[in-house]
């Protein structure tokens, strides 16, 4: 078999052989990067049965060794999102489910797109790694309850290489390679309980509610199929789910609301996801106002390398810009890939396979869809490092719409997706 067979097969619009995916990813790292990046491209346009997803979410994980969490019961659990804006949710929901007694253990990625990834949040704080090797994942677990990492040369290596490619070939929105990417992690770490983040609308890589509510099904399907407990919530992404996007601000954000100092929408849709995790609203919030969550989290950054006080001087960056009303009336819209972009083209992101990304950079939103605005009120700042990005307060300005009247109300919950709904 030759790659280009492969690549043709797929150009063409044919339904891949579970030989032929096998061949792929068994073979990744010896095909150069321009065939898997036209590979990728192919399934992007043409797309992926259910059959040639599973196989290659299977190929996938099987690319690497796994996670035995059995030791631990059925207690253990773990979340994904398919990438938001101002989305650090999982900061929250794994430090208060390992509060209420869950074993939470985690698999991430880095920021994919313009979305941003729980990794890069957690290596902004000083000495905290996510590449821990599979004893140090278990010792951790062990000593605290809970612990985050990445895809590693052992766990899910096929993943860790094709997320960064696909990073940078526009090859990300495809619910073929969400699906295999996100179920091949989960699935790699091992948790009995999954709750899956799907996000939909501009921020996010699925736009439509069809297409983000296809995907859930294929990945409770797959996860499901194999014995895991998997439900999924499709959210709203029109937004950022949060005020703050970034890295080091997202975790800033983390802790204030860990600290109980602050709600809002991300609080909501973190206990939403926790109780999908079997955590119930009243156990969230006495997670959250007894200390026991915030405890966990720092416990987690301590073990994984975080240095004494890191959490009290997280990056700052040395410059800022704010960005106010150019008229009064409501917010009728924040524009979360308008924002991303801002705080990506600022450095908060990458826009080339293994570029350092600038932990410091971020925006703080200081109004919300709804809220009212009068003329020159600030809107939100961005934060950045370089001299000369502020031109990109242009980027930021332009996300907000302001309107003469109230915008209705959405729900971000859209629905959830157990496998009863398949
Ligand atoms: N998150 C992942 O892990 N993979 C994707 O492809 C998208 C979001």
């Amino acid at each position: 078999m030759r790659i280009t067979d492969v690549i043709a097969a797929k150009r063409r619009g044919e339904e891949l052989t579970d030989e032929q995916i096998g061949f792929w990813i068994d073979g990744l790292e010896s095909f150069a990067d321009y065939q898997n990046s036209a590979l990728l491209m192919a399934i992007v346009i043409n797309g992926m049965s259910f059959r040639e997803t599973s196989t290659l979410t299977r190929a996938m994980l099987q690319s690497g060794s796994s996670l035995d969490l059995s030791r631990y019961g059925d207690v253990t659990v773990d979340k994904h999102s398919t990438g938001g804006v101002g989305d650090g949710t999982s900061l929250i929901v794994m430090p208060v489910a390992a509060a209420c007694g869950k074993i939470a253990a985690k698999l991430s990625g880095r920021g994919l797109g313009h979305t941003g990834g729980t990794l890069d949040k957690l290596e902004s704080v000083d000495g905290v790694r996510t590449d821990l090797s599979q004893r140090e994942f278990f010792d951790i677990i062990d000593k605290t309850g809970i612990a985050i990492a990445g895809q590693t040369d052992s766990l899910c290596p096929a993943d860790k290489y094709l997320y960064a490619l696909r990073d940078v070939t526009a090859t990300v929105d495809s619910i073929p390679l969400i699906a295999s990417s996100v179920m091949s992690k989960k699935l790699a770490a091992g948790a009995r309980n999954i709750v899956l983040d799907v996000k939909t609308g501009r921020g996010a890589f699925l736009k439509t509610r069809e297409e983000s509510e296809t995907l859930a099904k294929i990945m409770v399907g797959i996860g499901s199929r194999v014995g895991s407990n998997v439900s999924a919530l499709v959210t709203d992404m029109d937004s950022p789910l949060e005020n703050c996007i970034g890295n080091a601000i997202e975790v800033q954000c983390a802790l204030r609301i860990l600290r109980g100092e602050e709600r809002g929408e991300v609080y909501d849709v973190s206990k939403a996801l926790c109780a999908a995790l079997g955590v119930d609203g009243g156990a969230f919030d006495r997670a959250i106002a007894s200390g026991a969550a915030y405890a966990k989290f720092e416990s987690m950054i301590a073990a994984q390398g975080g240095k004494p006080g890191c959490l009290d001087r997280l990056p700052v960056a040395k410059y800022s810009v704010t960005v106010e009303a150019r008229e009064s009336g409501y917010v009728a819209d924040v524009d979360a890939l308008k924002v991303a972009r801002a705080v990506l083209e600022a450095g908060g992101g990458r826009k080339r396979k293994g570029d350092p990304i600038l932990p410091e950079v971020g925006a703080r939103l200081h109004v919300a869809v709804g809220d009212r605005a009068e003329r020159g009120m600030p809107l939100a700042t961005l934060y950045f490092s370089r001299p000369g990005d502020e031109e990109l307060a242009a980027l930021l300005a332009d996300a907000f719409s302001i309107a003469a009247q109230e915008p209705p109300r959405k729900s971000r919950i859209i629905c959830k997706i157990d496998k009863e709904d398949l």
